[in-house]
């Protein structure tokens, strides 16, 4: 079967694509940003997933205001980068994986997420700049190392889905991959974020202890999380923090507990809070393939667990005097 092996967080700031397309990445400024995505880049060649799934937004790229789907699943079999203004990226065209993704449109429809399926749609820096911090830089004419099913959210106009529905959305999209009969690995990313305003009196807001916060209960409390109303992501995230939400679907599409294998977090990349994270699922006795980071020990140990059981019983029976 199918099975999520980590989810990533990252954020999409697009003049972090611009940084690499322009070979500004040694500078200073921007040393600092993607010397924090080496040892990702490291654990992703390492796990070499066979699809990643990109929980994202389009910034009025592929959609506008006449058309504002709350969860777009891509379902095509390539997705080219969509201009946004200076020409489109000069990044492969990114190849998609239909099998899966209409897989994944059944299942997640058949358990009453209306999702609107996209057979053909661009992709802005929302995908393409989370893919460049994981992947690095890859030759216009190249390949990415991997296919993608990109799932774009609506964070953009006003009212995105609830960070609660996002977990559950997340959740039913781990059911609809381990109901996927091919031996795949896959990685799910949840990208935006973290704290930024990018307009009005609030402009450059910034809010690091709250990002913080959220990467801490992301790994051991997103039940915590999922709580939290827009206005707080709001006040506390400024207006664009709310593209947070859809780290949520990456984190309802993992188990309950996940090792964290990486954090990064810098201030300020444009005017945004960079925040990054790698959450692996333990390795399941029944799976026989591994991902970096991820606790060996766990597995290994609860295969045991009935024999260790039985062998407290009879200790305990003996210590009884039965
Ligand atoms: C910036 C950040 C974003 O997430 C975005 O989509 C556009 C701009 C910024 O920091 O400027
Ligand atoms: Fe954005």
């Amino acid at each position: 079967m199918a099975r999520i092996v980590a989810g990533i967080g990252s954020s999409h700031v697009p003049a972090i694509g611009a940084a690499i397309d322009n070979n500004k990445t040694e500078e200073p400024y921007w040393r600092r940003v993607f010397s924090g995505f080496e040892k990702s880049q490291a654990w992703m060649r390492e796990t070499k997933p066979d699809v990643a799934i990109i929980v994202y937004n389009d910034h009025a790229s592929a959609f506008s205001v006449d058309l504002i789907p709350t969860f777009a699943l891509g379902c095509a079999a390539e997705f080219p980068p969509a201009d946004e203004g200076w020409g489109p990226r000069p990044v492969p065209v990114v190849q998609g994986y239909p099998a899966l993704a209409s897989h994944i449109a059944q299942s997640v429809i058949l358990d009453e997420f209306d999702l609107t399926i996209c057979n053909k749609m661009e992709v802005d820096h929302g995908l393409t700049v989370p893919m460049n911090l994981l992947f690095g830089k890859v030759d216009k004419n190249a390949h990415w190392p991997c296919p993608v099913i990109p799932l774009a959210v609506n964070v953009v106009m006003y009212p995105p889905p609830t960070g609660h529905r996002c977990f559950m959305l997340g959740r039913a999209i781990r059911k609809a991959v381990e109901s996927y009969p091919e031996d795949l690995k896959v990685v799910i990313f949840g990208t935006g974020g973290l704290s930024h305003q990018i307009s009005g009196p609030r402009a450059g807001l910034i809010n690091s202890k709250w990002d913080k916060a959220f990467l801490d209960n992301l790994s051991n409390n997103p039940q915590k999380l999922v709580k939290i109303p827009h206005v707080d992501y709001m006040r506390e995230a400024g207006a664009e923090g709310i593209e947070m939400v859809m780290w949520l679907i990456m984190r309802g599409a993992l188990d309950d507990k996940v090792d964290e294998v990486y954090r990064f977090y810098t201030v300020p990349a444009s005017n945004t809070a960079v925040g990054h994270i790698i959450l692996a699922n333990r390795p399941r006795a029944s799976h026989r393939r591994t991902v970096p980071g991820a606790h060996k020990g766990s597995a290994a140990r609860k295969a045991k667990a009935p024999a260790r059981r039985a062998a407290a019983r009879a200790k305990a029976a003996v210590v009884r005097g039965r």
